[in-house]
């Protein structure tokens, strides 16, 4: 059965940061590796899209990244843990959809989403990666570390799988459900490409993540 997604992740609350930690390959890498890149200036603002428990931000700030954090996360329980884990650092958080809030302009040094945004359509993308462009400051960075197949024709299975189940299930086009719809990378980068970014490219793999670092 498909879930709603806040619901899926917040039923997941308890053993989220082991289960994170300890089956998802590479994942001890890819969250330092992921961080690395953000700016650590307190003077800077990161968007976090998706942030969950803040995972990614334990190894932000523990190698010393001090700027002013922007959370948004659909599920309250997995934000309040966030919260209760950094009670003396800057963060604002949302529990809204990234799709929903506005991002504003010319706002951000960096924005960067882990794990989050596999779940999605292109055309769902096109217009949050826009959104992203246009909140990202001049020469910005959008950070993407996700799940990716390795080919369009696992992308395209999957796709199928997951409406397969939404028609079955009767859940409208619109309402967020947890279905895993991965990209390959050259079609998440083409999608950063459309959505105004000047540069795109994979740096790093570990099993089925990737990094990839999009650049306004
Ligand atoms: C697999 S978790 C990753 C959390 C964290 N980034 C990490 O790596 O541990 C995916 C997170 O994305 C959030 N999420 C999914 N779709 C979202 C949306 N449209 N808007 C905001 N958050 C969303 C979920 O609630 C969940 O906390």
């Amino acid at each position: 059965m498909l879930e709603p997604m806040d619901s899926f992740f917040s039923s997941r609350i308890k053993g989220y940061d082991e289960h994170m930690l300890r089956d998802i390959e590479g994942a001890a890498e890819f969250y330092p590796f992921t961080t690395s890149l953000l700016p650590a200036d307190q003077s800077c603002r990161i968007l976090d899209l998706g942030c969950g428990t803040g995972l990614e931000l334990e190894y932000y700030y523990g190698s010393g990244g001090a700027a002013s954090l922007t959370c948004i996360d659909l599920s309250r329980e997995m934000l309040d843990a966030l919260i209760s884990k950094f009670p003396n650092k800057d963060i604002k958080t949302f529990c809204a959809s990234y799709f929903d809030v506005p991002l504003g302009e010319d706002i951000y040094d960096a924005v960067v989403s882990v794990e989050s945004l596999h779940h999605f359509s292109e055309e769902t993308k096109q217009s949050l990666y826009r959104k992203v462009h246009g909140a990202l400051r001049d020469k910005g960075i959008f950070v993407i570390t996700d799940y990716f197949v390795s080919s369009e024709e696992e992308e395209l299975n999957m796709a199928e799988e997951a409406l397969r189940l939404r028609a079955e299930q009767g859940i409208p086009d619109g309402v967020l459900i947890h279905a895993d719809t991965p990209f390959t990378i050259q079609h998440e980068i083409s999608v950063l490409l459309e959505g105004g970014f000047s540069r795109a490219g994979a740096l790093k793999s570990w099993g089925s993540t990737s990094v990839i670092l999009a650049e306004k």
